[in-house]
């Protein structure tokens, strides 16, 4: 069904996230029929436009970034009651202007007076536009919520566990908990929603998940791209803050979370803020042992050259921030406990790849006289979330012949194979959800801040250790070697992603 009839005010119109997603999914959206009749864009922004350009950008943007064929009459209709405010967000005046032009576009459009606002801008600017809205009486819901006002924010939320609960604490000052979706975009992915399916619509993984079955886990995200023109934003993030949080902790969750009575926003949110809860905060010489970070040096990803990370476009001269994170942990509960997981993440290396990949405990004893235990392959689940998307079971079978031999086997699940996914931006189900009041693939506050709870020893412990830690790896490698002996200290190592 079509989501609810809505304005849907961006603010940062005319930046990149407008262009290259929102738009395109808006357009996905429509072209699926979930997209409401009654549907208006408002633009809010610093540039001066007249409503006419604002809706030819957005045309444009659509050209250049659809992922199907733009069909000029759904285009159209898309953008037909599209409005512009310009203005700063530090103008009182802005917001009245954008009042008027709500008040307008709610009597032409027929939008009820639903309004959702995105803000598609630097994470500093939340709590300001936040208070704008609400002082401009624009974002207040009636208690029955109908119409509804909605603010969706992109991340990152906070850069640390004192910002981010500084930025929980403004936002709910004006706005209830209710009314804020926080993005996080990993939580758009086909494969990473199909976790809470795979996991609980199947009998048969849920009795074996757990400390008897389970070895540990492991979580990689390795990409290819490296700092490119991020320099200024990445230099002082580095990969722990840019992706653990956030994007590794919501595999984490949904990975070791208890399944929820119902599959609902609040039950499913519940059992995800406990899981994440239940990591074992480190203290700080803890989280030194339990990690390796790095930084790439010069090298050649896909055959193509990269630089070093220090000679990046706006990054220091001898900047120690890290462009891969590897963390050992626990997860202190009855299901989890000495089971650990495994996390890592890093720019500039030599695959792009995202997986989860669960190891089960091996056979107890070996009845098989050409091999021993140790010597036989390891079970692992491995869910793959992109590229490739699909599952792997790895299991150990006879080598045909008459001399008795194992070697493992892959069963395999690709999305290709079943499903006919249309090419899309990501953003289409979050997006559909924000106006369909589904929160469930969003992040809550207590969420938020039980993973930077955990991440904050280990942000503490390397700024003050500086250099001395930081290991070096070249582009185009699979990170540094360091990052090996988190695992081969336990007797176990990562899966080879290469
Ligand atoms: C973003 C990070 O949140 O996620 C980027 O800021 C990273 O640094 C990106 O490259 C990865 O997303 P995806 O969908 O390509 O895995």
């Amino acid at each position: 069904p079509a989501a609810d009839r809505c304005c849907f005010v961006i603010f940062g119109a005319s930046g990149d996230l407008t262009s290259r997603l929102l738009l395109p999914a808006l357009y996905n959206l429509a072209a699926t029929g979930l997209l409401p009749e009654r549907f208006a864009i408002v633009g809010v922004a610093r540039s001066v436009h007249t409503a006419e350009e604002f809706r030819q950008d957005l045309l444009d943007a659509l050209q250049a970034h659809a992922t199907r064929e733009v069909d000029p009459q759904l285009a159209q209709r898309l953008v037909a009651h599209a409005a512009y405010v310009s203005g700063s967000i530090d103008d009182a005046e802005t917001f009245s202007k954008l009042r008027t032009a709500l008040e307008e576009i709610e009597a032409t459009a027929g939008t009820q007076g639903n309004r959702l606002f995105y803000l598609a801008m630097p994470p500093d600017t939340f709590e300001l536009i936040a208070r704008q809205l609400a002082r401009a009486g624009l974002s207040q819901e009636e208690p029955s919520g109908t119409p509804w006002r909605r603010v969706v924010v992109e991340k990152p939320f906070g850069t640390d566990l004192a910002s981010a609960r500084a930025l929980n604490r403004a936002l709910l000052e004006v706005l209830t908990e209710d009314q804020i979706y926080r993005i996080d975009h990993y939580l758009g992915k086909e494969t990473v929603q199909n976790i809470l399916l795979l996991r609980f619509a199947n009998g048969l993984f849920e009795p074996i998940w757990n400390r008897n079955h389970i070895d540990h886990v492991q979580i990689t995200v390795a990409e290819t791209v490296n700092v490119e023109r991020r320099g200024r934003f990445y230099d002082r993030t580095g990969a722990l803050r840019d992706m653990v949080p956030n994007h590794l902790f919501q595999l984490l969750a949904l990975i070791a979370m208890e399944p929820p009575a119902r599959f609902e926003a609040e039950r499913v949110r519940n059992a995800k803020a406990e899981a994440l809860a239940a990591i074992r905060i480190p203290s700080e010489a803890e989280a030194l042992a339990n990690s390796v970070r790095g930084q790439y040096r010069a090298g050649r990803v896909h055959d193509e050259p990269v630089v070093a990370y220090r000679e990046a476009e706006h990054v220091a001269p001898g900047s120690v921030t890290e462009t891969y994170a590897a963390l050992r942990l626990e997860v202190d509960n009855w299901r989890w406990a000495g089971v650990p997981f495994y996390l890592r993440t890093g720019k500039a290396l030599s695959v792009r790849r995202t997986e989860v990949a669960i190891k089960f405990k091996q056979a107890p004893i070996s009845m098989f006289e050409q091999t021993s235990v140790d010597r036989l392959g390891q079970n692992f689940l491995v869910l793959r979330i992109q590229p490739n998307e699909g599952i792997t079971l790895r299991f150990n079978a006879k080598v045909p012949g008459p001399v008795l031999a194992a070697e493992s086997v892959d069963m395999t699940f690709k999305y290709k194979d079943h499903f006919d996914v249309a090419p899309s931006t990501g953003y289409e189900t979050l997006i559909y959800d924000c106006m369909t009041g589904d929160a469930l693939h969003f992040q809550r506050a207590d969420g938020v801040e039980a993973g930077w709870a955990v991440v904050q020893p280990f942000l503490d412990a390397w700024s003050k250790a500086g250099a001395k830690g930081l290991e070096f790896y070249p582009a185009g490698s699979s990170g540094p070697e360091e990052a090996g002996f988190l695992l081969a200290r336990d007797s176990r190592r990562w899966r080879v992603i290469e």
